[in-house]
């Protein structure tokens, strides 16, 4: 018998000053975003923004429904609608972040196990990492260099080969 462990990390901000002009507008297109959240129905507001290769950044809210299941998270709103505009181009980074005056919470929200999934799809079809960012309140900021941190085991299209 043997023990496989496995180590992962996140670098922790308490503030934007060490982001570039670039990042930071990515993060008001986060917090921008969770303003215009559909989610009547459990009144947690998320946004999401993803920044692509040619620099356009997309942005993605959680869209509830009636029939729970049929909503969507934030980051696949923001993934998929990227994908469906840009579908050669590939993601660097996504922001994430709740809405804080409206949800109260001192806590940064990780991605649910399906966005990772999801994630981690988009990092092994455009072969390239994802910078993750989770946006705290008061400038906090978890930053992450790749879904595997968060999803270290991950189910990729190379077992359907
Ligand atoms: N939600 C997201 O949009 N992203 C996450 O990473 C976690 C949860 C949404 C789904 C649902 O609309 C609400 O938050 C409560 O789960």
């Amino acid at each position: 018998m043997r023990e496989i462990k496995i180590e992962s990390s996140m670098m922790v901000y308490d503030d934007h000053t060490s982001f570039s002009e670039q990042e930071r507008e990515l993060f008001d297109k986060a917090f921008g975003a969770c303003k215009t959240a559909y989610a009547p129905y459990s009144t947690f507001y998320v946004g999401a923004a993803v920044l692509l290769e040619n620099d356009e950044m997309i942005i993605g809210n959680n869209q509830e429904n009636a029939v729970y299941p049929c909503g969507l998270c934030a980051e696949r709103v923001a993934l998929f609608s990227a994908a469906a505009q840009y579908p050669t181009i590939p993601p660097k980074s996504l922001a994430i972040t709740i809405d804080y005056d409206r949800v109260k919470t001192d806590q940064i929200a990780f991605p649910c196990g399906s966005c990772r999934q999801v994630i981690s799809e988009f990092e092994y079809r455009f072969e390239t990492p994802i910078t993750l960012y989770l946006l705290g309140e008061n400038q906090q900021v978890f930053k992450l260099d790749s879904i595997k941190q968060l999803l270290p085991f991950t189910f990729t299209a190379d077992l359907l080969k």
